[in-house]
């Protein structure tokens, strides 16, 4: 077989077989198949696509060509979620306990922030001695007996996906949904749970700018699951601005923290009930209605933050006190009008200049570091006015350029947009693909 004819058969429309595939698959993560090939090809699926039959043959090599996890002594109770990134999106830490409160097991190995989207590893290290490496044993044991723990990525879970994405990063291939739909469900796949709730973002602080493409994404991504033989439903939800009020690590747990005590932004309240309803009902069997109705009931009453503390506790953390930004300074509106727009994508980046992201992999981040809105989308807001807190403390000096900055990222306007982004666009249970 030779990777010439491959990339040609593709480019001329063809289906690849599953010998094609797996040729492709395990030559390229063996470093046997040279990068130029496999850009020219990844081009080729850009432009022509790939058939379902297609999708799932890739995704299945590429679950396959490293570790794969074994939870299956959970039986049907272990649950995963996967949001495809986003700025505030801290609802990993509201419904990881909140559905390990009610009996369902969360194994779970999360990223660290990318770009201008946060990552659930970073948010948790703002916690003094919380442990993101745990042995397998470790692991095992503490999801077994307090129902939830959160790692970061270990082993070598899909290998052939790290090789493929940083090639895709440098090549303009990122954006096909049948490749990113490969790299999401192998790393989620392998990672083991027998249920996978998937947040597909859009809007301006998403990967998919529009909801017809996290549509596209998310319907694809959930029969490639369910063909694989998982219990996978997905969201479709508004990145068209950051959940809740708050940008950056410590803040970010803070605002989450606010949630688990029934309090909280609604948006981000919202977001986070939904999606845990929609894990109970795949994990714990129960209908739509009664899994909103007990998770309502779970926030409502404490036993999220119970699990929460309990869990993060017995992780490590010796406090439940976060860390706090030792300069500050509040950026004020400069003319009155309604807040119409937010280039939130933008704000995550402005985040990062204060020192809640990295801007190389070797970068410290600062966990005090963020950003605080004071409005959400649609709001009034009068000139002198605040608009948001900014906060950080290894850098100071970046606080006067982010704060002329934050306030072109936000469109304030005379009269109030119409027609202001579903905050839940769709959700797919996956019973009707
Ligand atoms: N996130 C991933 O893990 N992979 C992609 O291809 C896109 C987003």
């Amino acid at each position: 077989m030779r990777m010439y004819d491959i990339i040609t058969k593709k480019k001329r429309g063809g289906e690849l077989t599953k010998e094609e595939i797996d040729f492709f698959i395990a030559g390229f993560t063996r470093g046997e198949i040279p990068d130029y090939q496999a850009s020219s090809l990844l081009m080729a699926i850009c432009f022509v696509g790939m058939t379902d039959k297609e999708t799932y043959l890739m995704t299945d090599a590429m679950m396959h060509s490293g570790d794969t996890l074994d939870l299956s002594r959970f039986g049907e109770l272990s649950v995963d979620k996967h949001s495809t990134g986003g700025v505030g999106d801290k609802t990993t830490l509201v419904v990881a306990p909140l559905v390990a409160s009610l009996g369902a097991k969360v194994a779970k190995m999360s990223g660290r922030g990318l770009g201008h989207t946060g990552g659930t590893v970073d948010k948790l290290e703002s916690f003094a001695g919380y442990r993101t490496e745990l042995s397998p044993e470790e692991f095992m044991r503490q999801v077994e007996e307090v129902g939830i723990c959160v790692i970061g990525q270990s082993g070598e879970l899909a290998p052939a996906d790290k090789k493929l994405y940083a090639l895709r990063d440098v090549t303009a291939t990122v954006d096909s949904i049948p490749l990113i739909t490969g790299s999401i469900m192998s790393k989620k796949l392998a990672a083991g749970s027998k249920s996978i709730v998937l947040d597909v973002k859009y809007g301006s602080g998403g990967f998919m700018k529009t909801p017809g493409d996290a549509e596209a994404l998310a319907r694809k991504m959930v029969r490639i699951g369910r063909s694989l033989g998982r219990r996978v439903a997905a969201l479709i939800t508004s990145m068209d601005a950051p959940l809740g009020y708050g940008i950056g690590n410590a803040i970010e747990v803070r605002e989450a923290m606010e949630v688990l005590r029934g309090r909280g932004p609604s948006d981000l309240r919202e977001v986070c009930l939904s999606l845990a309803s929609t894990m109970l009902h795949l994990s714990l069997g129960y209908s739509p209605e009664e899994a909103r109705a007990l998770a309502t009931e779970a926030l409502d009453q404490g036993l999220a933050l119970r699990k929460f503390e309990e869990w993060i506790s017995r992780q490590g953390a010796t406090s439940l006190e976060l860390p706090l930004a030792k300069y500050e300074k509040t950026v004020y509106a400069t003319h009155s009008g309604y807040l119409n727009k937010i280039d939130t994508e933008a704000v995550g980046n402005l985040s990062v200049s204060l020192g809640g992201g990295r801007r190389q992999k070797t970068d410290k981040i600062d966990h005090t570091a963020g950003i605080i809105l004071s409005l959400s989308l649609g709001d009034y807001v009068d000139a002198g006015a605040p608009i948001g807190v900014l906060y950080t403390t290894e850098h100071p000096e970046a606080l006067d350029a982010v704060a002329s900055a934050l306030a072109q990222t936000l469109t304030i306007e005379d009269k109030k947009t119409e027609a202001l982004p579903p905050l839940i666009y769709k959700t797919i249970l996956g019973d009707e693909e």
